[in-house]
């Protein structure tokens, strides 16, 4: 079994530069498919994830050249099924993207229902009310989504019950060649979907409003493919970010917009947190202790649930207590238990987690629960008296590049591990 091995304690500070932004990444895959011939994508990120919708691709006809560790050529004018199947949708939500893209070139697509992360019901219930509202039918046949649009899309109004990312973004790509105007109110405002949009358009859309929540999409008979370079990682800046809070020292994290993660630093500087920012970087450190200040998480621009794991971990440590209340997702306390077994003082009331501050962490084996869950056990690792023992790496590898090494290169003492099985 592979495990991460870290001895607390160590001084950590220095300088990272972070990878484009999985959530973006995975969408802008998806797009390709909407462009016969070939987009270069680059900034994409060498992680798993990005490997697996690599494969949702190329199960349907698309050729993929990696050209470089972040650079990827996609070719989709061989992409000739409209069906993706089980075994990789499974693995990942966000295979889902592909539901718009395929409805749109095809006019119908098979998409097994979603797995991933166990962190909530997280059903698809948005994506296919708005679909539906443009022309598409569906059927649930053996736990595959059937959806066809016999007589064309059609350009609607859509209101979303909730901002969510992935129907926004599923209606956005389905209504890219849909007759007339759609228009998607209450639409997510996530820096991903403003990335998004900008691909489409360089491709030849017409989408207008990204970031704001309402979207416009006027109908486009072609796309045609582009290079175009991802947007810097928020979530994993914003990690990197919370290791400089937790350990006082200064760490600087390059390669993505602090505008991005306004609410975080703000919240960060409430808690006595020392940051300096620039247009692409930015810096934290803290020579105080941590002041408990309450956080819930909400949709951009609100204080996002990926940050949601690493600031608990802080909070854990501050000098009293606070509430975090968790609105997104209903299953993503699940570091909760492990943190307490490194001597967190936690307690779950439903969506709620009252958070008593405790003076220190004591290194144990844990498990990551989930991706942002097992990257904060690991933040809390690095401050915990003793050697911590992380087992389901493999949630980790689903969204960090080389963490491990991104995290040993500002002097922290960690490494992966192989160690017998029954040692977990
Ligand atoms: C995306 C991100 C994820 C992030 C989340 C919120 C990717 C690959 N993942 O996930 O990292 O945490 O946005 O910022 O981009 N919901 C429904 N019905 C729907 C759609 C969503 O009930 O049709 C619920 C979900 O169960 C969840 C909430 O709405 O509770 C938010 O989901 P959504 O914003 O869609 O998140 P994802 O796109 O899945």
């Amino acid at each position: 079994m592979e495990v991460i091995q870290i001895e607390g304690g160590h001084r950590v500070a220095g300088e990272v530069s972070v990878e484009g932004a999985k959530n973006s990444a995975l969408k802008l895959m998806a797009a390709t498919i909407m462009a016969p011939g070939t987009t270069t994508l680059t900034n994409v990120p060498n992680i798993s994830d990005v490997h697996v919708m690599g494969k949702v691709l190329k199960n349907i006809g698309a050729r993929i050249d990696v050209v470089n560790e972040h650079e990827l050529r996609i070719d989709t004018a061989g992409v000739d099924s409209w069906e993706t199947p089980y075994h990789l949708v499974a693995q990942m939500r966000a295979s889902t993207a592909v539901l718009g893209p395929l409805l749109s070139r095809f006019g119908r697509a098979i998409v097994a229902m979603p797995g991933g992360c166990n962190i909530g019901a997280r059903s698809i219930d948005m994506h296919i009310l708005g679909l539906e509202a443009l022309g598409v039918e569906f059927e649930v046949r053996h736990g595959n989504i059937h959806a066809s649009a016999p007589h064309g899309l059609t350009g609607a109004t859509v209101t979303l019950n909730f901002a969510s990312v992935g129907a926004t973004e599923n209606l956005m790509m389905a209504s890219v060649f849909a007759r007339g105007v759609t228009t998607i109110d209450n639409a997510a405002r996530e820096p991903e979907i403003v990335d998004l949009a900008n691909m489409l358009n360089e491709m030849g859309a017409k989408v207008s409003g990204a970031g704001s929540p309402v979207i416009e999409i006027e109908g486009v008979s072609e796309l045609r493919p582009v290079e175009h370079r991802v947007v810097g990682d928020r979530i994993e800046a914003g990690t990197f970010l919370a290791v400089g809070a937790l350990t006082g020292e200064p760490v600087t994290v390059r390669g993505f917009a602090p505008l991005h993660l306004g609410l975080v630093l703000k919240k960060y500087e409430q808690m006595g947190i020392s940051i300096e920012r620039g247009t692409d970087w930015c810096r934290a450190w803290r020579d105080r202790p941590l002041v408990p200040t309450d956080i819930q998480t909400l949709p951009f621009p609100g204080f996002p649930t990926d940050m949601q794991a690493q600031t608990m971990v802080l909070l854990a440590l501050a000098k009293g207590s606070c509430v975090i209340t968790e609105n997104i997702f209903e299953n993503r306390f699940m570091l909760a238990s492990e943190l307490t077994r490194m001597g967190a003082d936690i307690s779950i009331e439903g969506h709620h987690a009252i958070v008593h501050g405790v003076d220190g962490l004591s290194g144990t084996q844990v498990k990551s629960p989930d991706l942002r869950g097992g990257a904060a056990l690991v933040l809390a690792g690095l401050v915990s008296d003793g050697i911590t023992t992380f087992s389901d790496i493999h949630h980790i590898d689903r969204g960090y590049e080389g963490f491990v090494e991104k995290l040993a290169s500002l002097g922290a003492r960690i490494r992966r591990a192989e160690i017998p099985d029954d040692q977990d």
